[in-house]
């Protein structure tokens, strides 16, 4: 595939490293980070896992050489997390290495809850041997306030977001005004206790919360970040920046776009909206 088709380009920045690169730039103009994600999950054979190691290897090399303000997310399956679970970490260890050598964050995506215990598993693991890498965890996980105890233990470099992958109510929380409750009781913790925190959510209840929390308690401008995703609130990034706090855009690009692309569909009806009305336009 050469380009991202146009109902797509509203979450997907595009198909290579270049047009990643130039939606960077322009972010970076306004002062504002970028997380990239070189798109792909589920992987089932090595060989397409070694591939993504050494496009990793590359951004990593490229986002140093143009001194950008970006650090990178990865998702464990695409590194061969459904192969074997020392095949992943060491393919993961590669980018570490590159990772530290030129001081990039790499944050490893938290997806399914099928993973949820591999994923911090090799967190744990990588937090002893690397420096910059960070973990995502999701509110509506029943699971996750015991886990915030392991991440702080850790390294304490935490994303937190909602959750974005359909759970049974054993194992997640599934009413929206509780999950924002427990959003916001794990975020305080995280924000007094934790090393770096990263709020991802376009959620005006939880941002203006956060923001209340983070001047009433003093915390320091580089203990935390807001977050969102490449295609969501652009106005709102500029915002937050403009009341001084540090603003990162979730940008994912590559060829493998559509697991993402339907996420971002199903997670909200306003996003369908947009697709439609693009449709009808063209
Ligand atoms: P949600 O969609 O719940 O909306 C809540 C309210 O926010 C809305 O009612 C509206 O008021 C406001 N709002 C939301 N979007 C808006 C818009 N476009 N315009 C205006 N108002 C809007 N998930 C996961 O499982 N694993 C992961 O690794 C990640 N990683 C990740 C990184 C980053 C940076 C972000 C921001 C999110 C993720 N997610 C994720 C996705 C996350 O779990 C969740 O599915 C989405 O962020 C949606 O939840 P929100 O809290 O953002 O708003």
């Amino acid at each position: 595939m050469s380009s991202i088709p146009f109902y797509a380009k509203k979450f997907v920045s595009g198909i290579n490293i270049e047009e990643a690169f130039a939606t960077v730039e322009r972010l970076n103009e306004k002062n504002i980070c970028v997380t990239l994600d070189l798109l792909g999950e589920n992987i089932t054979e090595q060989k397409q896992a070694i591939k993504f190691v050494e496009e990793y290897d590359i951004l990593l090399k490229k986002i140093s050489e143009k001194k950008l303000n970006c650090y990178v997310s990865i998702k464990l399956t695409m590194l061969g997390l459904d192969i074997d679970f020392d095949f992943c970490y060491n393919n993961l260890s590669q980018i570490m290495r590159v990772a530290d050598h030129y001081e990039i964050r790499v944050a490893l995506d938290m997806e399914g809850t099928q993973y949820t215990e591999r994923t911090i598993a090799i967190y744990e693991r990588a937090a002893k041997e690397f420096k910059y890498i960070e973990i995502v965890l999701q509110a509506y996980l029943l699971r996750t306030e015991a886990d915030i105890e392991r991440v702080l233990t850790a390294n304490g470099r935490v994303r937190l977001c909602k959750g974005a992958y359909k759970e049974p109510a054993e194992l997640a929380l599934k009413k929206m005004p509780i999950i924002v409750e427990n959003y916001k009781k794990l975020i305080q913790k995280l924000l007094t206790q934790g090393q770096r925190v990263c709020i991802a959510s376009h959620d005006d209840d939880i941002i203006e919360f956060c923001m209340d929390f983070i001047e009433k308690n003093h915390i320091p401008n580089e203990k935390y970040e807001f977050q969102m995703l490449y295609g969501m609130r652009e106005k709102t990034w500029s915002r937050i920046r403009e009341k001084g706090h540090n603003m990162t855009v979730y940008v994912p690009y590559g060829v493998q776009w559509q697991a993402y692309y339907a996420r971002r569909l199903s997670e909200r009806k306003e996003n369908v909206f947009f697709v439609l009305k693009n449709l009808f336009k063209s």
